[in-house]
């Protein structure tokens, strides 16, 4: 590891220093940080233009005495002097007391990643402030990378601050034009939507059509969106805000502020409607500002990691990357289910003996089902096998909610724990566990030793964990701080078994898999399973690198090869909005260390030859190369597998398609590879023969250029390159 590291301090009167800069190591962006009037302020600049205008940044604390944070209703544009003078104003009346200039560059090396080794180089900036009139002081940490912006709150030790209670953080990111921005609404439940792509002042107008995207949700705010928030400016400047290492503390939204042209954070609420319970020392998550001169720096971009403690766990020689088959899909489309019993009425949770109960025929999670997942996981050289529905409760799951659902330890009768663990280890395959929590929480954590036990006793080493529906406790939130501890609680508790976890519906990441590697997996956005839902839109996966994924994998679960629904479930008229060629493209442009093949059996036998790219896509990576993009459009990824001279290219598209020459000059020089293309065959678009491709083999060396390859409406190629 290479580590340089400088620092220096500046320490002065109070009041003498009024403004501090530092540029990014190649000298291209500034920030500035400055006291306004009172208020902490900075500005962000590329190539001596503003990316982010003077924007205030201090938080609004909770009125001591007052029962709700809310009932403040303060807004940034109207803060009066009775604010002002509030021990709840912590935005002004500062001054700077000191500043600290410290640089870093050291490379390091994920357990498993988009490349093997990860540059980190930032110049930093630390602004000590003091609030005399509170007698109060807060810490202002400024990283500037050369593509972009981290910087976070942080709250030493002293006398007049020790435990608080925040009403609201008051970040503020000026934007510079009225940019095309691609977002989601902001909601405290739920981040399963499709995107929509707007104006900034065309947020409001949007937002009404945005929330109906999804039937259960807990909108923010008119014109709050979440982060990752990927935007493009008039110039073509690409910028994304999200944030990095959100630990105790809950997640933040963007409101958008027409009248300033301004997003300001508002983080999510927990059921007081209180926003973070904070002990001095602390800190805040840190607030990221990527940038970038094209589309695809913003995919290259490692702030998120970069801003995230390096691994807590030492030895992680048990972490690995999975490639899995499930019992999944079956139920997603209806066609099977996840309870055993359709007489609802006649169970009593932990009374009821189910194999007397009549079975309705369609549990999918049952031993013989599994097993026939097992040999086909085993002869195509998966690593796993997802099997949800195998345990007690699912028959009503909200009707029991009131106390408990899951116990996470007890097996529907048809499912032969034991014998199912024998078989997968015979063929070495693992089971992945299934914890639908059904978001009560306490009941899960009331039972999280248990069951992890008994996963380690019967051969599990992978969760996959969801939270749907409302929370219980009633009143919080899912990205509130209680339920981001929780999310944490359960990933550490996890590691102590040597368990990796996928977690369904929490909350979005922020790269916290630096420092938890088990944490392989998240789903925290609108998946394939939408596709079953009425479908997602036909763009949505040449957004999803932009956004849900800057903070982290994604478990998107591709690989869908009947677009139609009904096939599966005749009561079912959905259909995937893709054509076939480009869910095999999705294993190489939405990175994960987990990989899911989605469908059923039956639909990979009768395609072996579109199903071989799947068998072969890598799952990790020595480097990643995004070679054209343009959220909304297109993405083109090429990677080379970890440890192998092997390659994998995808191409996803959304309604224009996209077609390109390839050059494949990142091939080793004097070397012949065998290329075999997977595309849509001509004319295939998402709603006009989605499943027709073709399949061409060629070989190639680092002269090669591929000529016209095309990916249609929806539609997409893939290229292993051996
Ligand atoms: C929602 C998850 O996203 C899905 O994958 C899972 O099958 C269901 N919840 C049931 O737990
Ligand atoms: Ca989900």
């Amino acid at each position: 590891m290479k580590r340089f590291l400088l620092s220096a301090t500046f320490l002065s009167a109070a009041l003498t220093i009024m403004a501090q800069n530092v540029t990014s190591p190649d000298g291209k962006m500034m920030l500035s940080f400055s006291i306004e009037k009172g208020r902490p302020t900075y500005v962000l600049t590329m190539d001596g233009k503003a990316i982010v205008a003077p924007s205030h940044l201090g938080y609004q604390l909770k009125k001591e005495n007052s029962d709700k944070s809310t009932d403040f209703d303060w807004k940034p544009s109207r803060a009066t002097d009775k604010d002002a003078d509030s021990k709840a104003d912590f935005f002004s009346g500062f001054s700077l007391l000191s500043f600290e200039n410290n640089s870093l560059d050291e490379t390091w090396s994920p357990v498993w990643g988009e490349e093997n080794s990860i540059r980190n180089h930032y110049k930093e900036l630390l602004v000590k402030l003091k609030q005399s009139k509170n007698n109060r002081f807060m810490n202002i940490r400024f990283r500037l990378f050369n593509d972009g912006l981290g910087f976070r709150y942080e709250f030493p030790d002293q006398t007049n601050l020790t435990y608080f209670v925040v009403a609201e953080e008051l970040t503020e990111f000026a934007m510079t034009g009225d940019h095309t921005a691609w977002w989601v609404a902001g909601d405290y439940d739920t981040q399963e939507f499709n995107y929509q792509t707007t104006k900034l002042t065309g947020i409001r107008s949007q937002m009404k059509s945005a929330i109906s995207e999804n039937s259960s949700t807990t909108p923010a705010g008119p014109t709050t969106v979440q982060t990752a928030l990927q935007m493009r400016t008039g110039d073509g400047v690409y910028l994304n805000i999200h944030e990095a290492a959100c630990v105790d503390y809950p997640t933040m939204h963007l409101t958008y502020q027409e009248s300033n042209n301004t997003f300001v954070s508002h983080l999510t609420p927990d059921a007081r409607g209180d926003k973070g319970y904070l002990q001095t020392p602390t800190n805040s998550p840190w607030r990221t500002v990527i940038v970038g001169r094209k589309a695809t720096d913003i995919l290259a971009s490692r702030i998120t990691l970069n801003l995230n403690e390096p691994s807590k766990i030492e030895d992680t020689s048990w972490i690995r990357p999975v490639k899995y088959v499930g019992v999944w899909w079956d139920m997603i489309t209806g066609r099977g289910k996840w309870a055993y019993t359709d007489a609802v009425s006649s169970v009593k949770l932990g009374e009821t003996n189910y194999s007397k109960l009549p079975s309705n025929g369609k549990h999918s999670a049952n031993t013989a089902n599994v097993k026939r997942y097992i040999d086909f996981a085993a002869k195509n050289g998966f690593d796993a096998v997802l099997v949800e529905g195998w345990n007690e409760g699912w028959e009503d799951w909200f009707g029991h909610q009131k106390d408990y659902v899951f116990d996470f330890v007890t097996p529907y009768p048809d499912f032969d724990v034991k014998e199912l663990n024998r078989y997968a280890k015979d063929k070495g395959v693992k089971i992945i566990m299934h914890h639908e929590t059904s978001s009560s929480v306490r009941n899960y954590e009331r039972h999280l030793d248990k069951a992890y036990q008994f996963m380690v006793d019967n051969g599990y080493d992978a969760v996959k964990s969801g939270y749907v529906g409302d929370i219980v406790p009633r009143g919080e939130h899912h990205y509130g701080q209680w339920m981001n501890n929780h999310y944490l609680y359960a990933v550490k508790k996890a590691a102590d078994y040597k368990i990796m976890v996928n977690a369904h519906e929490a909350t979005r990441p922020t790269g916290l898999c630096r420092t938890y590697p088990n944490l392989i997996g998240n789903e925290s956005a609108r998946g394939t399973e939408y596709e079953a839902f009425g479908g997602n839109q036909v763009n949505h996966t040449t957004i999803l690198p932009f956004t849900r994924c800057i903070g982290g994998p994604m478990d998107y679960t591709p690989g869908i090869f009947v677009m139609d629904i009904s096939k599966m479930n005749p009561s079912n008229n959905s259909r995937v909005r893709s054509t076939l060629a480009r869910q095999l493209a999705l294993y190489v442009t939405l990175y994960s260390p987990l990989q899911m093949a989605a469908d059923v059996i039956e639909h990979y036998e009768a395609r072996p030859d579109a199903f071989q790219f799947i068998k072969d896509v890598a799952l990790d990576w020595d480097k990643s190369l995004y070679l054209a993009a343009e959220p909304g459009e297109y993405v083109l990824t090429a990677r080379k597998a970890k440890g192998k001279d092997e390659w994998y290219v995808g191409c996803t598209a959304g309604d224009h398609g996209y077609k390109t020459d390839l050059s494949l000059d990142f091939l080793k020089p004097g070397k012949i590879y065998q290329a075999t293309i997977y595309s849509d065959a001509k004319g295939t678009a998402w709603n006009k023969n989605p499943e027709s491709y073709v399949i061409e083999k060629l070989s190639v060396t680092n002269k090669s250029v591929l000529k016209g390859l095309v990916a249609g409406v929806g539609g997409g190629f893939a290229i292993s390159i051996k």
